[in-house]
């Protein structure tokens, strides 16, 4: 039998926890002393009304944590372990595969010798590779574009036929020769070949100085 009205009544007009039991007591004993589930839980609700608590005080961690906060607590303690493992990862494959600078390979192939006009300076290498190639009525030569004053890049300037570098003024002309301005010595020459096809191999691994007389030497120019 649910609770009567009467009894409803007077559980909530209990005035402490004592009154509250013996009330309880009663409404027992005139259920033979049975107190079924459906009857306890109605108890109950009207008790948690009538004396709420705060139900964490004087509790500790582990009994305040419930099932799903746990759960919610150890998915966090996951991500933060899982993101803490990836950057950690991160790092290590970032140490085995550096930055690579992939630069433009050091030999490589221009043409064919009627490719360039006699009397010319190409500029079609300078950005890609960084060399000029010149002919004359002679021979070609593959120049470096490296001002060899502090390493900045001249500019061919036509009409006045020579190399112009930009930061201290100094002059070269289209033989690589220095003439003004500050730099100590004249452009650097490449290798240069002819491969089995018949095309231009320039090779920017073997340089030639002047300064060691070095420009004299097969392969610092291309007979044409
Ligand atoms: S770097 Fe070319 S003149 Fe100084």
């Amino acid at each position: 039998m649910k609770l009567t009205k009467e009894e409803k009544q007077s559980l909530i007009q209990a005035k402490s926890e004592t009154d509250w039991y013996s009330i309880c007591d009663d409404i027992k004993s005139k259920r033979n002393g049975i107190y079924p589930n459906y009857l306890a839980r109605e108890i109950l609700e009207i008790f948690n009304n009538k004396f709420p608590v705060d139900k964490y005080k004087d509790l500790s961690f582990g009994q305040i944590i419930n099932r799903k906060s746990f759960l919610n607590w150890l998915t966090l303690g996951w991500l933060a372990f899982a993101g803490a493992t990836g950057g950690f990862f991160t790092v290590i494959i970032r140490f085995l595969f550096p930055n690579v600078l992939f630069e433009p390979p050091q030999s490589f192939k221009i043409g064919f010798p009627n490719d360039f006009e006699a009397g010319k300076v190409d500029l079609r290498f300078k950005k890609s590779h960084n060399v000029w190639i010149v002919r004359d009525d002679e021979k070609i030569i593959a120049l470096s574009t490296v001002c060899t004053h502090l390493g900045c890049t001249p500019n061919w300037l036509e009409a006045d036929r020579k190399f112009k570098c930009p930061c201290h003024g100094s002059g070269f002309r289209s033989s690589g020769m220095h003439f003004e301005g500050p730099a100590p010595r004249p452009l650097e020459r490449y290798r240069i070949v002819l491969s089995n096809d018949g095309q231009i191999l320039v090779d920017k691994t073997k340089k030639f100085n002047y300064e060691k007389g070095e420009w004299n030497r097969t392969e610092s120019f291309l007979k044409v």
